[in-house]
């Protein structure tokens, strides 16, 4: 598609194929006629794949005429979400011929409603402009140990008891010990959605053509279990219980009863197929030094605690597939062995995603530095303090999902998603503030053909967009702001477990070398090192703004200087290697 026509229309995602046709339409006063399961649409759209056809539409527009054609209603929703698109900026639209349809199945976005509670309202909102951007799964992080936030019937205790806090803020509460409250404590942060609000938004969101993903949290990020029911956490051999275990005791066969319980529940209210269990970042430190969960281990003959993770997650895997569902986890559920039936998300980089494809599961990819929307989207000293490095525009829109994937493997990535994580995002505005325009990237990652578009093309869509996103009362970021060093292009060579990205503009070249958990930019012979964070990439701003006028400045936010002899050794890639993305 051309840019000038992408221009014209301004869709996000952009669609697969666009004509532009004579004359314009005044959408306010034509009808729109809808024709959903007709043979000659069905036949037009037979060589797709069934969930591609499923959202596939047609979209006419002529001066006196605006048609829908869809295999079903899901299609003819998306078609008139295009066309709600096309009128945010008024009625009068240029007359055209659309036919389009997603490359993936899952357009995602992640909400972490443990972190930060940001209530119903604020669901149902982001859900319509999801709908707007053709994204089509909610996942929601309704558990973690900064508060349990859905009513259980059969353990009302997690909500009486951990789903307030003192300390609104992720960090306060941290600092103060995580001090959990009740609903009536003077000061206290926090609240719960009950099974009749999550059905009302599971509802709200089907009427809309998304479907709401629950993530219940296991067996890491469970302190608040903990502390609510202390006789089901890990217990020292002297009999004292941690409350303050970060994990879930998978020694118990309470916890499993629990379990199953809780997410019984769950199923009740979340028609989804897929049910999200976590299993990311268990510590692991107090299964050691439990009773239970060293019986667990000899009756099972392990040698290692990392075996107990692997053991619940197959437990519960094989429980939610005799229920007729299907259990997504995080990377980690790969290191004990995937269990059967599976579906993993790819956070930590891309390998687990290949891993897991290599073997036959299916993947959801969402590496943290493309997809994690709780990094910076521009530098640190303009923005509100967020987790990682810079996830620009740019750089979430440059993600492929499919890249470095054999094609058979490719075959086995339901899609991508934008994982908004709330550890420094504490209110809803923030909130929004970092997910638009980046949801924007992931969309039109997501529902476009590969190379549909370039950065030039997409981001002026994104101005757009941003522009009917605000007048709609969405608090998006200012891409009118935006950092030249967050907008240049960048290009990259892959290493083996880092990147090394060449950025040239105006005249400099920079090399910036990514690896975990450090940064390294490197200019004039000088690497700085960037531990956490991108204040090199400020400091790299300014120096580009003043040159010669460098002091040490430059370096002293960063801590370390690296000597050029390291960098002449040859350990940093030379630009001239670069290829473009
Ligand atoms: C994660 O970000 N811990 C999945
Ligand atoms: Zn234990």
């Amino acid at each position: 598609m051309s840019y000038l026509l992408v221009l014209l229309i301004l869709l996000i995602p952009s669609p697969v194929s666009y004509t532009s046709e004579k004359g314009e339409c005044d959408a306010a006063r034509v009808r729109v006629v809808e024709k959903v399961g007709k043979k000659a649409f069905l036949k037009r759209t037979a060589f797709l794949a069934d969930f591609a056809r499923e959202e596939a539409y047609a979209l006419t527009v002529r001066p006196g005429r605006i048609l829908i054609e869809a295999a079903t209603p899901t299609g003819a929703f998306r078609a008139r979400k295009s066309l709600e698109q096309m009128r945010l900026e008024g009625d009068r639209i240029p007359c055209c011929t659309i036919f389009d349809y997603p490359r993936f199945r899952h357009r995602g976005l992640l909400i972490d409603e443990s972190r930060s509670f940001k209530g119903l309202d604020f669901l149902k909102k982001q859900v319509d402009a999801m709908a707007l951007l053709k994204l089509n799964r909610l996942h929601l992080h309704l558990t973690d140990a900064a508060g349990w936030r859905l009513r259980i019937e059969a353990y009302p205790a997690l909500t009486d008891k951990a789903a307030w806090r003192i300390g609104e803020r992720y960090i306060d509460w941290q600092n103060a010990g995580y001090p959990f409250a009740t609903a009536t404590t003077t000061g206290a942060y926090g609240g719960f959605y009950t099974r009749e609000q999550m059905k009302e938004l599971v509802a709200y969101a089907a009427e809309r053509h998304v479907e709401i993903i629950p993530e219940i949290e296991m067996p890491g990020h469970s302190m608040e279990v903990n502390r609510t029911y202390p006789e089901m956490a890990c217990e020292t051999s002297d009999g004292k219980a941690l409350p303050f275990s970060w994990d879930l005791c998978p020694g118990r066969d309470e916890t499993f009863t629990f379990l199953e319980t809780v997410l019984s529940e769950v199923m009740e209210i979340f028609p989804s197929r897929y049910i999200h269990i976590g299993g990311d970042e268990a510590v692991m430190k107090d299964w050691p030094r439990c009773v239970h969960c060293k019986a667990r281990m000899d009756a099972e003959g392990y040698t290692d605690v990392k075996q107990l993770q692997g053991y619940l997650v197959r437990r519960i895997e094989a429980f939610l597939r005799s229920k007729g569902r299907t259990m997504l986890g995080w990377d980690e559920i790969l290191e004990t062995g995937i269990p059967e039936g599976a579906v993993v998300m790819s956070w930590r980089g891309t390998s687990g995603g290949k891993k897991a494809a290599a073997a036959g599961h299916d993947v959801i990819m969402c590496p943290t530095a493309y997809c994690y929307l709780d990094y910076y989207q521009d530098l640190i000293r303009k923005e509100p303090k967020a987790v990682g490095p810079l996830n620009s525009l740019h750089r979430v829109w440059s993600f492929e999902p499919a890249e470095g994937f054999s094609d058979l493997d490719a075959g086995h990535i339901l899609g991508l998603q934008g994982n908004l994580w709330c550890e420094w995002v504490p209110t809803v505005s923030h909130a929004e503030y970092m997910l638009y325009p980046r949801a924007f990237a992931i969309a039109e990652t997501g529902w476009s053909p590969r190379g549909n578009d370039t950065f030039e093309g997409f981001r002026p869509r994104a101005v757009s967009l941003c522009k009917a996103f605000r007048s709609l009362g969405y608090n998006t970021f200012d891409l009118s702001t935006e950092s030249e060093r967050a907008q240049s292009r960048c290009y990259e060579v892959g290493r083996q477990g880092y990147q090394v990205i060449y950025q040239e503009k105006g005249g400099v070249t920079l090399s910036y070398y990514h690896a975990t958990p450090a940064r390294v930019m490197i200019f004039d012979g000088w690497a700085f090192l960037d531990r956490n964070g991108n204040e090199a990439l400020d400091l790299f701003e300014d120096w580009r703004k003043q040159p010669g006028e460098r002091s040490d400045d430059y370096y002293r936010l960063t801590g370390e200087r690296i000597p050029p002899e390291k960098f002449a050794s040859g350990e940093f890639d030379n630009p001239a290697n670069a290829k473009p993305l």
